[in-house]
């Protein structure tokens, strides 16, 4: 089974994935998390690029270099341990390509940013993706103490249009579930393994 998480920046999702993690390991499941773009030497070299603040990098070659990483990340990883049986947790996956690439840079036609994506996920779909909702306001007051990287630094009106893709996503997406991350950790968790819980034995 296939897992993601999306969602704008500070919305938790590490901290959740953690404690989704900790609960389905506790039922037995074989577990599996990586985070997107990263997962393999090659994806996490990737991410290097794309992250680094002193870098110039044409939207573009973001889009290809966001498919690339991921590419790699399900061809070595998801897809065999899928294969065998095991749950995979992804930490954001296509669906932030769209988001971010899509709507946010607009660096080419929505259609094409799908097609992208078919091929650079090998043509693995989510079983169910976790979509933690925040406002952009209290997105900025979570990470504003934190250091920003380069897609961090892409000012308001770029994670207006991200957060506007998203709930895009939501309303043409079945497999998106809209869990409120404005709630504590542990309600938010509570949350997921109810949504859950109709999918698998948990
Ligand atoms: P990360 O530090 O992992 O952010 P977060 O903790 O919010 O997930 O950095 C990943 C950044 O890359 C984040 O700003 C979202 C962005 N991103 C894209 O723009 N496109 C993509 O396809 C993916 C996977 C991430």
């Amino acid at each position: 089974m296939l897992i993601t998480f999306e969602g704008i920046d500070g919305s938790g999702k590490s901290t959740q994935i953690a404690l989704l993690r900790e609960k389905l390991q506790e039922k037995g499941h074989e577990v599996s998390v990586f985070r997107e773009p990263g997962g393999t030497d090659i994806s996490e070299m990737i991410r290097g690029m794309l992250l680094n603040p002193e870098l110039e990098i044409d939207p573009v070659t973001e889009l290809l270099l966001f498919s690339s990483a991921r590419s790699q990340l399900i061809a070595e990883k998801v897809k065999p341990l899928l294969a065998d049986g095991k749950v995979v947790i992804l930490d954001r996956f296509y669906d932030s390509t769209t988001a971010y690439q899509g709507y946010g840079r607009e660096s080419m036609p929505l259609a094409e940013i799908h097609q992208l994506n078919k091929v650079a996920s090998h043509g693995l779909a989510p079983d169910i993706t976790f979509y933690l909702r925040l406002s952009l306001e209290e997105s900025a007051l979570r990470t504003a103490q934190f250091e920003k990287d380069r897609m961090e630094q892409s000012g308001d009106s770029f994670f207006q249009k991200v957060y506007n893709g998203f709930e895009e996503l939501l309303k043409t997406e079945s497999r998106f579930k809209a869990i409120d991350a404005n709630k504590l950790p542990e309600e938010v968790h509570a949350d997921i393994v109810s949504v859950l819980g109709e999918h698998l034995s948990i």
